[in-house]
């Protein structure tokens, strides 16, 4: 349980008890001392005064020469015989502690008879308890001293872990140009906890590079063998060709400017920061670009497709990410519809891509964004990889995506450009619909 609890919590903890059982062992011992003391010194004090009463005042027939506290009984005298209450006191030194008495007894039995002695203590019994509320306050007092002490001490230890703990999270620490953290803490438990921070950030850094040098190599380099498909394939189709070979080489033309767009869209995604772009499309283009791309697959699979405009504003995006993030849209809805309708429906800041296909489950919707996930409706030989690649343009962009879906009824994607507005920014439908 402790161990759930934040670490300068337990320092102070670990004050307070160790404090509570070092001043309460002392405490307790000051007062068996106390105690113990007590009893030896008035069990020697009335010893000396009952002898003396004994062999000198008796013995000479005085009266027992004693302070107004103290009081002399004896089983044998009838001028000082020993009260009722007392009778059955043990011999040697007893202490009577209650509310309206507190006193000594020494009962001493000799020759036959009971010799007693009884004093007043409440003077002493006033004292002892003053000594022991100070002790008990004494006792209090360590322990919000600890309390203090140890506030201070977690504060002190605890803020180089909390400093570094800082340090690590800063995002620029996946930076190769960060300066290294050990440096600047000292050469103790901490200072090591930075060098391990260090090596493997290092290691972090290198390999993030790697595979960002790694991607846009490939990007730049399957440019120019895609330029060249692209280049022979026009040049082919200026030529008159037979009606089958034209179709195959319109698709190897097609096939090649979608690779060509991929390759872009993987370059702009390596690179870090917002990817900047001369060039920029309405949502209205792309969309009848894609419509005519992916309409007639879909209708020949006996599906119906509407492009339905609900109003889409003219402001200018990527064209390549809007391209990649419709087109994966359009043929996931291709693949999981069987029969009835793909819809793309513009928006104003926007889009939906609709359709009635199989649905996802409530329990996968989550997890289809990330990478290699495919849902247990998967059609085909996809990798799962469509998604997460929509959902990494969209982060990158500042886009907003959200799926809605009902299994067996169909599923509808939806994203929104403007991830900053609000509700009622958005048309009645969209509020409907999404909130
Ligand atoms: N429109 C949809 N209707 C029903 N299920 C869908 C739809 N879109 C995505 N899914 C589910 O989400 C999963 C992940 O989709 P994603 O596009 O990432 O991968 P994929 O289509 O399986 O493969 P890839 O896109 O890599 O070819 C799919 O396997 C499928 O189960
Ligand atoms: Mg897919």
């Amino acid at each position: 349980m402790t161990s759930r609890l934040p670490f300068s919590r337990r320092i102070v903890i670990a004050f307070v008890l160790m404090t509570m059982v070092v001043s309460g062992s002392f405490s307790l011992g000051i007062v068996a001392v106390v105690h113990f003391v007590e009893d030896q010194l008035i069990t020697k004090e009335l010893r000396g005064k009952l002898n003396m009463v004994l062999h000198e005042d008796i013995r000479a027939g005085r009266e027992p020469r004693l302070d107004a506290r103290t009081r002399f009984f004896a089983s044998n005298s009838a001028d000082h015989p020993i009260p009722e209450r007392f009778a059955d006191f043990p011999e040697g030194f007893t202490e009577i502690e209650e509310e309206d008495e507190a006193a000594y007894v020494f009962v001493l039995e000799a020759n036959g008879a009971r010799y007693m002695l009884l004093q007043d203590q409440r003077e002493f019994e006033d004292r002892e308890e003053i000594l022991f509320s100070v002790v008990v306050a004494g006792f209090l007092l360590c322990i919000v001293l600890a309390w203090g002490l140890g506030v201070v001490m977690a504060r002190q230890v605890m803020a180089p872990v909390a400093r570094l703990a800082g340090q690590v999270r800063h995002p620029d620490q996946l930076d190769t140009r960060t300066a290294p953290l050990a440096p600047s803490y000292a050469n103790d438990e901490i200072g090591h906890l930075a060098a391990a921070f260090d090596k493997t950030l290092g290691q972090l850094r290198r390999s993030i590079e790697r595979e960002r040098l790694f991607t846009s190599d490939v990007s730049h380099e399957l440019r120019t063998p895609l330029m060249v498909i692209s280049t022979s394939c026009e040049l082919l189709l200026e030529n008159p060709l037979q009606d089958g070979q034209r179709e195959q080489v319109e698709r190897i033309a097609r096939a090649a400017t979608d690779m060509n767009d991929l390759v872009r869209t993987f370059l702009l995604l390596a690179r870090s920061g917002p990817a900047e772009t001369a060039e920029s499309a309405t949502l209205a283009e792309v969309a009848r670009e894609q419509a005519e791309l992916w309409g007639p697959a879909i209708r020949a699979k006996g599906l119906d497709f509407e492009l339905t405009d609900e109003g889409a504003d003219t402001a200018g995006h990527n064209p390549t990410f809007l391209r990649t993030v419709m087109a994966n849209l359009l043929r996931n809805a291709l693949h999981y519809t069987a029969q009835g309708t793909v819809r793309l429906v513009l928006e104003r800041d926007g889009f939906r891509v609709e359709d009635t296909g199989v649905g996802i489950p409530e329990k996968e919707q989550d997890r289809i964004f990330l990478p290699f996930v495919r849902g247990s409706e998967a059609r085909g030989e996809g990798l799962g990889l469509g998604l997460s690649l929509v959902k990494r343009i969209c982060e990158h962009s500042g886009w907003e995506i959200a799926a809605k879906s009902d299994l067996g009824t169909g599923t509808c994607f939806r994203i929104a450009f403007g991830a900053a507005r609000t509700a009622e920014d958005q048309p009645a439908t969209h509020r409907e619909r999404w909130t």
